[in-house]
């Protein structure tokens, strides 16, 4: 090896260059991963697991320590599936990588590991990064491919990490959905051969196959027992996970962009940076590697809204649709601060000159206020805001355009199209995407929101909504040979204009969304504070949604509205109000209704709702989640609920799924409180008119009640309860 390299700041001084000698152990509290360089050769991975071993103790123990961190086309035997494959200029498809640098670069937050290799033939540098955070148990990976060729290579593959997991009862949950019946957890076990997760969208990827997988070693997955690894691919684009079984020891895992959509061309000089995977391991189970997910988003800053806690809002969309207007917006605004609400959010219909936005077929692009519906523009609804307390939100969609609007008549060139092929047009039949690689385009999107907040400094959220998959693949922008970078190049292009936003607008809210939970990915999270979770409100499949959602992402992203019933979207069932709040309670509290057309009982409902959520808030959308029992095992009842404040503090949600008579109901046990404290239970969202159940003040300890357990009194269909645990 030819150097090695140490860049530490004083926070981490002990570490030496002897120190390593060829085995690194890459560390958090609680795990660590293991990689050894060959001298000479490439970099193999050795561990992944609970920290508490050494390379030595491994050797001892006979593992196999021979796996390739970044197996690459030309070093790999042929059992391996290639992680990285390159084509050079002058036709050559191979690396055989070597290490010959290691540096470190540490902060109070996190080590960053970084080897450096180089093709023995090729001038091609890779290096492949580890960053170890200090207090929470994530490591992600990610690599550059720099080429110093002097002629253009292309990225035929180029997974961010790779991991090898020893052959045993593994088994894999990875989410599988569609618009409105989002994140839906498909488990099964890892058998022979190859298995693809992949989504190839192109402006979304968390509708139909999310990028993010759950590894559970220790056979059918348990929420609160056994040995998991979770990973989740950190981008918004085009994604494959894969899992190669060939031989009678190891599955290997690999995930990067889509090689199949986009190979790559890298000019000379240029640095290609895949997006970060996300690893965690956990030995409780898969609720153990979501709150390791949830504590990283909350702490690292992965979500710009940390710890913070998200306000209790009105969304004016299911309650109106395009149907807006002045007058129905301050009357919105009257009934969300009735009910001691924080937030009103003006949602789609409110734009347009022109082609004023009637419904979804014009106005996309042209982001001024139509007169008719909103006379005195937006100043006089966000000083109605004012005058009521509240704060206000605005939706849009900037990203997209529609051909009946005067962006499109202006800047036909903007959309992305292939000339000579007639448009293929989405939503509303005119709906196209606008091309993110150009940075006019990037600009404009820019100045939709700047001119917004520039012209309006109280809005205090944004709606960022994308409503349409790339079906014209092509570009006015990329030259003729680039057009295979388009997936990847308008993802570039996107996170480059949102850290530009993000740079100026630093402490704006802005929900990511797309047709519901089309964008809910830790590849845009890092810009936004939350994002809406499913286009489908209702309380019963929403459940199932939220549940799925909470395996990566925290409940002070999960936007969980209340709806109205009959609901059109599950075939007009009607569920009580009680039921409806407690749902979604669970996650970032807020109502999506038209509050005129409510009954007595639910608006009475909906203030108890709030004001209870209010006291419980920040255990809910900041603690642990703990799952209790999935609804997908269909026992009748779903549970799950929420530590905070070192154990002292919890929140208990239990939702029965089914009805009928006689029927057996599990007692609940609860999990992730001190068995030596004391807890009393408090109904909270009691229903109108009823007094809190017989649990409702009874003392535990809890040992009791993670042991034994409680018998939650749910007699009506529908039933629900809510305990604050203290
Ligand atoms: C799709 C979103 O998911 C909805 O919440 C709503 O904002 C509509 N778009 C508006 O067109």
């Amino acid at each position: 090896m030819k150097r090695f390299i140490l860049f530490l700041l004083p926070l981490i001084s002990t570490l030496s260059i002897s120190a390593w000698s060829g085995d690194v152990s890459i560390e958090t509290p609680g795990t660590m991963l293991i990689v050894h360089a060959r001298e000479g050769g490439d970099l193999r991975i050795a561990y992944y697991g609970t920290r508490a071993t050494t390379i030595q103790q491994l050797r001892d123990a006979g593992a196999d320590l021979n796996s390739s961190a970044l197996p690459a086309f030309g070093t790999v035997d042929m059992v391996q599936l290639p992680a990285l494959q390159v084509l050079h200029s002058d036709g050559d498809l191979n690396l055989e990588l070597t290490v010959d640098s290691y540096e470190v670069k540490a902060d109070d937050a996190a080590t960053v590991h970084i080897f450096t290799m180089h093709d023995k033939l090729q001038p091609v540098t890779i290096r492949l990064f580890y960053k170890a955070y200090t207090r929470v148990d994530i490591i992600e990976t990610w690599t550059e491919i720099e080429n110093a060729e002097k002629k253009p290579i292309t990225l035929k593959r180029y997974d961010s990490g790779h991991l090898v997991v020893r052959q045993g009862d593994v088994w894999i949950t990875h989410m599988h959905g569609n618009w409105a019946a989002e994140t839906e957890p498909t488990t099964e076990p890892l058998t022979a051969g190859v298995k693809i997760i992949r989504n190839t969208d192109g402006a979304r990827n968390a509708h139909l196959d999310a990028p993010e997988v759950m590894i559970s070693l220790d056979g059918r997955p348990q929420e609160n027992t056994g040995n998991v690894i979770g990973a989740a691919l950190c981008w918004s684009g085009n994604f494959e996970l894969r899992f190669n079984t060939v031989s009678h020891k190891e599955h290997h895992f690999y995930a990067g962009i889509d090689p199949q959509s986009t190979e790559y061309i890298l000019d000379p000089k240029q640095t290609f940076e895949t997006p970060r995977l996300a690893l965690t391991f956990s030995s409780e189970g898969l609720s153990g590697a979501s709150r390791n997910f949830h504590r990283w988003a909350r702490t690292e800053g992965m979500l710009h809204r940390g710890m913070k806690t998200g306000d209790i809002l009105l969304n004016s969309w299911e309650g109106l649709y395009f149907d807006i207007d002045e007058q129905r917006m301050i009357q919105m605004m009257d009934d969300i601060s009735k009910f001691g609400g924080e937030l009103f959010v003006m949602d789609d219909g409110w734009f347009g000159n022109k082609y004023p936005r009637k419904n979804d077929s014009s106005s996309l692009g042209d982001w001024v206020v139509d007169k008719n519906k909103l006379p005195n523009g937006l100043s006089a609804l966000t000083t109605a805001a004012r005058e009521r307390g509240i704060k206000f939100g605005i939706w849009i969609e900037p990203e997209n355009v529609n051909t009946k609007s005067e962006l499109f008549e202006a800047h036909p060139e903007w959309a992305l199209q292939v000339p000579g092929r007639e448009l293929k047009l989405g939503r509303g039949g005119t709906q196209l995407v606008l091309d993110m690689t150009n940075p006019k385009v990037q600009d404009f999107v820019f100045k939709v929101v700047d001119n917004l907040l520039t012209q309006n400094p109280e809005i205090a959220y944004i709606k960022w909504d994308a409503n349409a998959s790339i079906q014209n693949f092509g570009s006015l922008y990329l030259p003729k040979d680039r057009q295979q970078n388009l997936y990847v190049d308008y993802h570039l292009g996107l996170l480059k204009t949102l850290k530009r936003i993000r740079a100026k607008y630093p402490d704006i809210i802005i929900q990511d969304c797309a047709s519901g939970g089309g964008r809910a990915n830790y590849g845009l999270l890092p810009y936004f504070d939350e994002f809406w979770t499913s286009d489908n409100t209702d309380a019963l499949q929403r459940i199932y949604i939220q549940w799925g959602t909470s395996l990566f992402f925290p409940a002070n992203a999960m936007a969980c509205h209340i709806n109205h019933c009959p609901y059109w979207n599950t075939g007009g069932r009607v569920i009580p109000i009680k039921f409806r709040c407690d749902v979604a309670m669970s996650g970032r509290l807020g109502i999506e209704l038209q509050p005129k057309d409510m009954t007595n009982t639910e608006r009475q409902q909906t203030s108890i709702c709030f004001a209870d959520y209010k006291q419980l808030r920040d255990v809910v959308q900041t603690g642990d989640i703990y799952r209790l029992i999935s609804p997908y095992d269909r026992k009748g009842l779903s549970s799950l609920m929420y530590v905070g404040d070192s154990s002292r503090r919890a929140v208990l949600f239990v939702y029965k799924t089914d009805n009928y008579y006689d029927q057996p109901l599990p007692r609940i046990r609860l999990a992730g409180l001190n068995p030596d404290a004391t807890y009393v239970l408090t109904e909270k969202n009691v229903s109108v008119g009823q007094r809190p159940c017989s649990l409702s003040g009874k003392r535990f300890t809890g040992r009791f009640l993670m042991e034994v357990g409680i018998e939650v009194p749910l007699r009506e269909e529908y039933a629900s309860r809510v305990f604050g645990i203290e």
